[in-house]
């Protein structure tokens, strides 16, 4: 039995994919942001404003390094997590990652619409939500495209997803 890592930026619906993902193939579904918070009893906006970025990268690394052998699971990675550390090579040790993929316009749309706090962003306007996002996908692409699949999130049918890792697992058990 295999884990699965969706990756991808903030926005991307990684949480919400895994949840409809975990349904279709009976897999459990852990959330990497919400173990933090329930680790540390606080939420991740909390821990940024104590911590800084760095303390957070360090407490997500360790988070993962704790779930990753997690089996029947498909973990939804925070956005920044496969770019810090050796994390993406932690995730693609073990487990088949998938990256979900979606271009600038359509990640300030769906940000813009969820009303989530989220640190790195929070309090900006369009105009510089918008610069941000080019940049650090700009920087983070590189890290998301070391995933095993890369997937088009506009396109993405979850029952069609469920079956090819269905079939995936079956013919190239990974672990
Ligand atoms: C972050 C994304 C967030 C969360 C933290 C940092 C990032 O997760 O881990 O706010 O660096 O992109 P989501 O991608 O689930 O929003």
């Amino acid at each position: 039995m295999t884990t699965i890592f969706l990756i991808g930026f903030m926005g991307a619906g990684k949480t919400t994919i895994a949840k409809e993902l975990a349904k279709k193939l009976d897999y459990n579904v852990i959330d990497l942001d919400e173990y933090i918070e329930k680790k540390h009893n606080t939420s991740i906006e909390q821990l940024f404003h104590e911590k800084g970025e760095n303390g957070f990268r360090a407490l997500e690394k360790e988070a993962l390094a704790e779930i990753v052998k997690t089996e029947k699971s498909i973990i939804a990675t925070g956005g920044g997590t496969p770019c810090f550390y050796n994390n993406m090579e932690v995730i693609n040790q073990h487990g088949i990652s998938i990256y979900l993929k979606l271009g600038v316009e359509n990640l300030m749309e769906r940000i813009i619409e969820s009303k989530q706090e989220r640190p790195l962003i929070k309090g900006m306007g369009p105009h510089q939500l918008k610069e941000f996002i080019a940049q650090t996908l700009a920087v983070r692409e590189p890290y998301y495209m070391q995933a095993n699949y890369k997937l088009k999130v506009k396109d993405l049918q979850i029952g069609a997803l469920a079956d090819f890792i269905k079939a995936e697992m079956f013919t190239a058990p990974i672990n």
